[in-house]
Parts: C-alpha cells; sequence; structure tokens
C-alpha cells in the first residue's frame, strides 16, 4: 500500500481509508494536497484568502481539487486518479517534503505530475511530464473549482456575493477577482490566475458551462465534448479550466507547466507569469525547494536499528512540526481553516520544535505571541493577525505559561541573553522587553491563586474540557500549578545569568511544590484539579475519570513530585494501551460530576473522554525519561509511531496517514478502537520531536553547551546523531546511557563525540 523512501513516501492505492495529505507553501502561498488530488489552496490566509472550494465532510470525500483531465480520444483520466470513474493503469502518489508527484499510466500514456510551491512566486506550479508509446493527439483540461475566498462569507451570504465575482480572460491567462463588499481587507486581496507555458486553445470560467447539470468534476460536460466554451463569468460560480492540445511523438516527453497564483493587480500577473514560463523556472524553483529542505533536516539526523522512528525522527516528525508551525491548528482534512487562527498556548508550543532548527523564526513568531499579552500578564486565547479580526480574549491559566518556556528554550538555544532585550509591545498599551513580559507571566499567575493556593483555573487549563469545573471562577488547576513549578526554575536560572536575584521563583516553587504533595497526591496518583464547588476531580474516591495523565507526567517534569514513580506506575497500570496512552480513566458518562454541569459530552473513549491523546504521551515519555527507564520511554514512544500504530489498528481502522501523528486516537472505551484523529496539525508533534531528540537522545542545548544525558533503550542503540548547535556541527555516537557535557566553543566548526 505505501513505502517509505528516503524523505518521501510512496502510496500505492488512490483510495486510502481517508485522504492522507501534504502541505505546499512558501510562507505567503500554500496548498493542502491529498494522495488523489484533493486539496485546497490559500494565499495567506484560509480564512479570508481561500482559492478553491474544497468541501469539508461531504460526499464524495476529498473534493474538489487540482485535477488534470486527459483526453485520448474517448477516454477522459487524470493522473491523480480522482475525479475520473476510469483509472489509469498504473498509478502512484509520492508525498516529498513540499511537494506530491503522480505518476500514471494509461493506454500508452505516460504522465508524471508533480505539484508544489516554489520560492520565487506565490503559484502552485503543477509540471507534468508526458509520453506516449506512440504517435498522439491529447487534449488535457487542467481544472480548479474556485470558491468565495472567505469561507464563511460563502456560507451565509453566497447568494447575493457571488454576482460580485468575477473570472476572465486577459491573453490566455485566467483571472478571478474576488471584490466582494464587506470583505475585511480590500486593498491586501491578490487576484488569482491560472496560465500554462503551452498554448491555450479555449477556456472556461463558468464552473457550470464547464462541468455541466447534474454533473460533478467526474465528468465535465466540455472535457467530454472535448472543447471549452471560452465562457466568462461576471457573477455566479467560478472556475479555471484551459484546455491544451497536446501533439506527442512516440517516445518523446513534453512537458507543460500550469501555473495557479496570486498577484495583487494585472500587471503584476503578467510579470508574475512571465516569469514563471521561463525556460529553467521551475526546475530551479524545485532544485532551491530541495535544497530547503536538505537544509533544514540536516541539523538533527540520526543512525538508529529502529528504522520505523528513524525515518520519524529524520524526517516526517520535523516536517509536521514545521507545518504546525506555520498553520497552527488552522486548516487540514478535520479543520475547516474557518476560526482558528494563532492560538497562543498551541503556537508556543509549536515553537519549542523550530527552536533546533531556525531562532530567529522561533522568535518572530513568540514576538508574535507576546503582543498578545496584557500588562497584567495574562494572554489572549487566540488571534488573527492576517485576519485583522478581534482576537479571542478568554484567559486560560496556560497561556502565558507556555511563553515562559519558548523563550527560555531560544536562550539556551543561542547561548547568549539578547533576545531577551528585545522589545515587544503589549495588547492592551506599551511596550516591554521579552525579560518583562516572562515576568509579568509569573506575576500573573501569583496574583491569580484560588483558595487552596493553586493556580486558577479561569477558563481551563490546557484541558479544553476542563473549563466547565471552573465557571464560577474558583475551580483550581494542579496540573497549572505543575506548568508552573516547571518554568520557575527556568527563571530563577535565566534571573542569574543576568545577575539579577532569582530566589523568589525558587521560593514560589517550593511553596506549590508542598502543595502538590500534600493536597495533590490521592495515593496512587496527583489529582487533577478541583472544582468551584471544591471537589476533586482525578481522584480514586470519584466514581468516574479518577486518574488522568497530565498531572502524573508533569509531577515528574515539573521536579515537584515526590511520588512521581509511583504516579507513572499508574499511568502503565491503569492508563497505558496496546495503541498508547489514555487521556483519562475510566472515561466519564455524559452526567458525570453531575447531569446539569457535567464534564463532557464526547463520547467514551473519544476526544476528550478517554482517547489516547497523543500530544500528552509525549509527557509520559519525556517523564520515564526523567526517571530514567528507559524501556517504558521506549514502549510508550514506538506505539505510537503512526506506522506501528496503523499497523496494529489496522489501516481501515486507524484511517490516518501512516506518516505524521495524529491528535488523538479512540481509546478502548470506544467500539472503534484505533481510529486515529486529526492527523497533522497537532501539539503531539513538536512535542514528540522534543520528547525523542530532547529526553530519549538527551541532546540538549544548555547555556554553555550540549549536555548528552541519553534514556536509550536497546532497540535505539547504538545511536549515531549529527546535531547542529550555533553552527557548529556534533557527532555524536551513543552506546550506552551515560551523562555528558561538551561545552561549546566559539569558532569550533566540529565536534565528535562517544559516549
Ligand atoms: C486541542 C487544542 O488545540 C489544544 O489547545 C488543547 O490544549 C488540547 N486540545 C487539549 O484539550
Amino acid at each position: 500500500m505505501y513505502s517509505f523512501n528516503n524523505n518521501k513516501i510512496t502510496i500505492k492505492d488512490y483510495n486510502t481509508p481517508t485522504p492522507w495529505m501534504n502541505y505546499m507553501s512558501n510562507g505567503t502561498f500554500h496548498t493542502m494536497i491529498s494522495q488523489a488530488g484533493g486539496g485546497v489552496a490559500f494565499y495567506k490566509s484560509p480564512q479570508i484568502w481561500r482559492i478553491n472550494h474544497y468541501r469539508f465532510f461531504h460526499l464524495p470525500t476529498d473534493r474538489s481539487g487540482f485535477y488534470t483531465y486527459i483526453k485520448d480520444g474517448k477516454t477522459v483520466w487524470c493522473p491523480t486518479n480522482e475525479p475520473c470513474r476510469e483509472k489509469p493503469e498504473k498509478w502512484s502518489a509520492t508525498h516529498g517534503m513540499g511537494y506530491t508527484r503522480f505518476e500514471a499510466e494509461k493506454n500508452g500514456i505516460n504522465v508524471t505530475a508533480t505539484y508544489f510551491v516554489g520560492e520565487f512566486e506565490n503559484a502552485l506550479i503543477w509540471n507534468l511530464k508526458l509520453k506516449s508509446d506512440v504517435d498522439k493527439k491529447i487534449t488535457i483540461f487542467p481544472f480548479v473549482e474556485l470558491g468565495m475566498m472567505e469561507f464563511m462569507r460563502e456560507l451565509q451570504w453566497q447568494c447575493y456575493n457571488k454576482h460580485q465575482l468575477s473570472c476572465y480572460n486577459m491573453d490566455d491567462v485566467l483571472v478571478y477577482k474576488y471584490a466582494v463588499e464587506m470583505q475585511p481587507k480590500p486593498d491586501e486581496t491578490p487576484l488569482v490566475y491560472f496560465a500554462a507555458d503551452v498554448p491555450v486553445k479555449a477556456f472556461d470560467c463558468d464552473r457550470d458551462e464547464f462541468v455541466g447539470a447534474y454533473r460533478s468534476e467526474e465528468n465535465p460536460q466540455n472535457v467530454e465534448k472535448g472543447e471549452c466554451t471560452n465562457s466568462t463569468l461576471y457573477g455566479g460560480d467560478p472556475c479555471f479550466a484551459l484546455q491544451l492540445e497536446i501533439d506527442l511523438k512516440a517516445g518523446e516527453e513534453k512537458t507543460v507547466n500550469i501555473f495557479l497564483g496570486t498577484a495583487m493587480t494585472e500587471e503584476e500577473i503578467k510579470k508574475s507569469v512571465t516569469h514563471c514560463r521561463e525556460k529553467d523556472f521551475v526546475d530551479k524553483s524545485f532544485k532551491k525547494l530541495a535544497e530547503h529542505w536538505e537544509e533544514h533536516l540536516s541539523k538533527f539526523r540520526c543512525e538508529i536499528p529502529d528504522k520505523d522512528a528513524e525515518v520519524m525522527i529524520n524526517v516526517w516528525n520535523p516536517y509536521q512540526a514545521e507545518r504546525n508551525f506555520q498553520f497552527s491548528r488552522n486548516i487540514s482534512f478535520y479543520a475547516t481553516g474557518t476560526f482558528r487562527g494563532v492560538g497562543v498556548r498551541d503556537t508556543a508550543q509549536d515553537i519549542l520544535a523550530m527552536v533546533p532548527f531556525d531562532t530567529r523564526r522561533a522568535k518572530d513568531k513568540l514576538n508574535l505571541l507576546f503582543t498578545q499579552q496584557y500588562k497584567d500578564g495574562h494572554c489572549n486565547h487566540y488571534c488573527f493577525p492576517t485576519e485583522g479580526w478581534e482576537p479571542v480574549t478568554r484567559i486560560h491559566s496556560d497561556n502565558h505559561l507556555w511563553l515562559v518556556m519558548a523563550a527560555y528554550n531560544i536562550i539556551m538555544e543561542e547561548g547568549k541573553l539578547d533576545y531577551l532585550d528585545e522589545i515587544v509591545p503589549y495588547y492592551d498599551g506599551g511596550e516591554a522587553t521579552v525579560w518583562e513580559h516572562i515576568k509579568k507571566s509569573i506575576d500573573f499567575c501569583m496574583e491569580n491563586l484560588g483558595e487552596n493556593g493553586f493556580p486558577l483555573m479561569l477558563s481551563s487549563d490546557w484541558n479544553d474540557m476542563l473549563y466547565k469545573v471552573c465557571r464560577k471562577g474558583k475551580g483550581e488547576s494542579i496540573w497549572t500549578s505543575m506548568q508552573l513549578g516547571t518554568v520557575l526554575p527556568y527563571m530563577a536560572e535565566l534571573a542569574k545569568l543576568k545577575g539579577e536575584d532569582g530566589q523568589k521563583y525558587l521560593d514560589i516553587y517550593e511553596a506549590q511544590k508542598k502543595l502538590v504533595n500534600t493536597i495533590a497526591w490521592d495515593g496512587e496518583w496527583y489529582r487533577r484539579c478541583i472544582t468551584d464547588e471544591g471537589t476533586f476531580i482525578g481522584s480514586a474516591k470519584e466514581p468516574q475519570a479518577k486518574i488522568w495523565l497530565n498531572t502524573q507526567s508533569w509531577s515528574v517534569i515539573s521536579g515537584m513530585g515526590d511520588n512521581g514513580r509511583k504516579a507513572m506506575d499508574s499511568v502503565e497500570k491503569y492508563l497505558d494501551t496496546p495503541l498508547g496512552i489514555k487521556k483519562i480513566h475510566p472515561a466519564m458518562t455524559t452526567d458525570y460530576p453531575t447531569k446539569d454541569a457535567n464534564l463532557t459530552m464526547y463520547n467514551k473513549g473519544c476526544g476528550e473522554n478517554g482517547s489516547v491523546f497523543c500530544h500528552a504521551n509525549t509527557w509520559a515519555i519525556i517523564a520515564e525519561c526523567i526517571l530514567g527507564n528507559a524501556d517504558r520511554a521506549y514502549k510508550y514512544y514506538h506505539q505510537l509511531l503512526p506506522m506501528i500504530a496503523q499497523k496494529k489498528a489496522g489501516e481501515w481502522r486507524y484511517k490516518a496517514e501512516p506518516y505524521v501523528y495524529a491528535s488523538n486516537i479512540f481509546g478502548p472505551e470506544s467500539d472503534k478502537f484505533g481510529l486515529a484523529n486529526v492527523s497533522w496539525l497537532t501539539g503531539t508533534a513538536a512535542w514528540m520531536y522534543v520528547a525523542v531528540t530532547q529526553y530519549m537522545f538527551g541532546i540538549k542545548a544548555k547555556y554553555d553547551g550540549l549536555e548528552i544525558n541519553p534514556c536509550l533503550s536497546k532497540e535505539m542503540l547504538p545511536a549515531k546523531v549529527t546535531r547542529v548547535l550555533r553552527g557548529c556541527k556534533y557527532e555524536i555516537t551513543i552506546t550506552k546511557n551515560e551523562k555528558t557535557f561538551v561545552s561549546h566553543i566559539e569558532g569550533r566548526k566540529e565536534y565528535s563525540i562517544t559516549i
């Protein structure tokens, strides 16, 4: 069904259980594409500048997309396999780093179609290489079904607003203009274009004329007829369709490039298309893309006996983490890209896995998050910097603390304090250095402690569902206390490095630690939180949701839990399953704690209610490493490798991609144990990367150098690792779990270390 090969995965059957996606991007123009050519392109934001229709959750699944119909006599087929009923005789799809390639053959015609977004123009490039066994004249029809750029407005106001759209031909370049009233940023809205680098015989801009009534992408009428009708569109449902006549000589390969791009004006479109059509443009763009990923992935490479883990660590995990860093939780097969913007907590965690690759990118993103912080230290929950919409201002107890963690990681990676002096505005006026910002994060926590002394939950902590236990403003989060406990020593260390007194941070730590070990300890594990009514959630005394994963793992991560070992043993005893660790046990019914104030409407075993929550599994791996239990850390790590979980659950139960992490997998209390959900955009990507690189390999940037403190089981030993830190390449061979420290010497280019 699929095979991994270096930095790519090749899929042999088009009808995977769900669309298996890939993302392409140059930072401005983005495309998500499936193994069957379905997908969506957008300029900067899928909320307000979405280019084409992708019909989420509808049947047929995974429509529409980026299709090229090949009309060979009466036969019509697509190299993407979908959406034609007529299928290629030979076919494969390959997802690589920033590109997807289809290789297909039918009736002696061989097509290789490579889709990617290059650095030099804001365009999705479709590079088609066509070959035939015998002389043939074929017609090809590249096609994109356009939509209104604002997806929500389209759902609500399409009946009026669609008459403000236009789509027309400008010297064989099709242009789409979204000039709808009331759109948020008309002056920044680009025109969209569609062009080829071969002569255009005809075109269509009116979707209904091209496709025909009661038909679909499966069999457009103008493809069947073999002729586009040169339809324009000034009001209605637009599309881009080109008719290209191709004369293939036996054995000769012809290249046709199609460009789906954006530019601000017609003049700029002309320039952009001229550039795209230059002889070496496509090759140069593809080469640059390959070099970019080669460079990016060279920062951390490993060679280990477990080859599934190796391909995840070297390729897919950092690739997925980079995509999360860019897109937050915005748009995927599961998320419709309508109202997620940039989540402060989510993005702050994504930054952790960008730090070893590019601290400037990490800093710019973190600075954006600091602009969402108020002078009292709390943060907006998520924001919309591209769309210009008002942020979601709910106050959660954890958002501001993630900022401390991200900033600390940047300082350690760079080995200098400069970043702490960068000045960033507050959301509510004024500005401060990064150092002041993160101090405010702690201050806010201390100003908002509950009756028992733990941080108030406010609108919930990391666990979205807990918002119900604190609506009266009294609920307290034991987990946030541990999160605070994790970052307090960072603050003390930074204060010391800055020559300031950081004792107060250590004092707070001790005070919170005491609470954790007294009030929060339940006998076998740490309790999760305290409700408005003063009840402990996550206690053996409760009938449901007795034990929660996060307060066990973070009791160890924070170093606060005197009973951390016992707590993690309880995780294995009550929460571990063959497909990963459940978030809570037992899953809840919808009348717990009471019918009126229930914690969840999730079905048992799903999502927040007792699924294997992959994001939280990463923290259990880290905790086991801290405790020195290499075998258990490996077990937890290995069972969640997507290709392993997929194999164990079965491809048709697991459904999601075997090359990227999912947010969660239905747990054993569900009738679909093993069903993976919300793949690609999940905090699992960043944290799994941190868990394996910094805790299992134990290779961690410290202020003065590199710490190597491995916790590797036999399946990962011996390990050869390359890690680039501050421009210096460290070649590390690990044969045993022993702690080493290598001081960084400025100007040195290479180190070789064996332990
Ligand atoms: C997914 C959300 O994006 C994230 O913010 C949250 O922390 C987790 N779910 C857990 O509830």
